[in-house]
């Protein structure tokens, strides 16, 4: 699928995949394969984001994105503050609004933002000049997670166009789900949504994605297969019987793996729980590229501030 190609982004912020066009979502991954090999030096760091502050905001757990948007913010060289709501003044009762406006009186450059409720990016990139990156909210966007999804795909298949992505789990609470969805199919992917009808939010194929109710049909010939965990902390009730019927169901085996394409890759953003979504012998096993993903959220990561940062071709030592 031809794109245009542009040189930079064109908003001050990242909120999403839905505002991306297809140009810049490539621009952001060919800025990360030039960014992957500084993991390699011996000296991990390049002077890019000096003298720039990027404030880390978590109302939510996380572990992978946390780490990576740190380690990606300290290999370009900016300061960062990282905000943990269970010592912050939060727990007090300040709001969202009341927290960055204080933040911002001590002018960030950035603030990487994951928080529960789906639009709260959006509202604060409306109110304050740093730069706003989403890294996850409510059950909206978790946009750079699709981008280091694409990324790795692309990685294995030097393409995404036309590679059959199937996509299985709790998509109803999954934000991974939404932006790997807008993504894969700007870029002309074609995206397979399984899950039970109880996890299977409404009206989602006017994305452009296929629904399945079973596994099996949909794996058939796929290039990518990317497991979802069923998201607890987001649902009252389960909406299933129970864990061991769901992997009966919908649990990624061996067994099942094997009705994929013979070259399929299996993904997974994590936290992954195992005996759920996915038996430990295709986590672990050769078709995995779960840890792969992590590696290269980290260039993602960078890719995104080296541009929203107004960067254009390759950061260099020098740069
Ligand atoms: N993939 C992901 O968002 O993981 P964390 O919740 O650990 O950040």
């Amino acid at each position: 699928m031809p794109t245009d190609s542009v040189q930079g982004l064109a908003a001050k912020d990242l909120v999403g995949i839905a505002p991306l066009s297809a140009g810049e979502i490539q621009l952001i991954l060919d800025t990360a394969e030039g960014l992957l090999e500084i993991a390699r030096r011996p000296i991990k760091k390049v002077p890019t984001l000096r003298g720039m502050t990027v404030v880390n905001l978590f109302m939510e757990p996380s572990t992978r994105t946390r780490f990576s948007f740190e380690v990606a913010e300290k290999r370009l060289s900016a300061d960062t503050l990282n905000f943990s709501v269970g010592t912050s003044s939060v727990t007090k009762g300040e709001t969202l609004i009341d927290t960055a406006r204080n933040l911002m009186a001590m002018a960030p450059d950035f603030i990487v933002m994951r928080h529960p409720n789906s639009g709260a990016p959006h509202r604060l990139a409306k109110m304050i000049p740093a730069a706003i990156i989403n890294a996850g909210d409510g059950i909206n966007e978790h946009p750079t997670q699709a981008l280091l999804d694409a990324f790795t795909m692309r990685r294995h298949f030097q393409r995404l166009e036309g590679l059959k992505v199937v996509i299985a789990g709790d998509i109803r609470h999954s934000r991974v789900a939404r932006s790997n969805a807008f993504l894969l199919t700007k870029m002309g992917a074609e995206v397979r949504f399984v899950a039970p009808t109880s996890l299977m939010p409404v009206g989602v194929e006017e994305i452009g994605v296929q629904t399945f109710n079973r596994l099996e049909p949909a794996l058939e010939g796929a290039d990518v297969v990317m497991m979802l965990r069923i998201q607890r902390e987001r649902q009252g009730n389960m909406n299933f019987p129970s864990v061991r019927e769901y992997f009966d169901f919908f649990g990624l085996t061996p067994q099942r793996l094997a009705l994929a394409a013979p070259h399929a890759v299996v993904m997974h953003p994590g936290p992954i729980n195992r005996g759920v979504e996915i038996d430990s012998a295709v986590a672990d096993g050769p078709r995995s590229v779960i840890l792969e993903q992590v590696t290269n959220g980290v260039a993602i990561r960078m890719a995104i501030l080296y541009l929203l940062a107004g960067g254009h071709g390759e950061p260099t030592s020098d740069s």
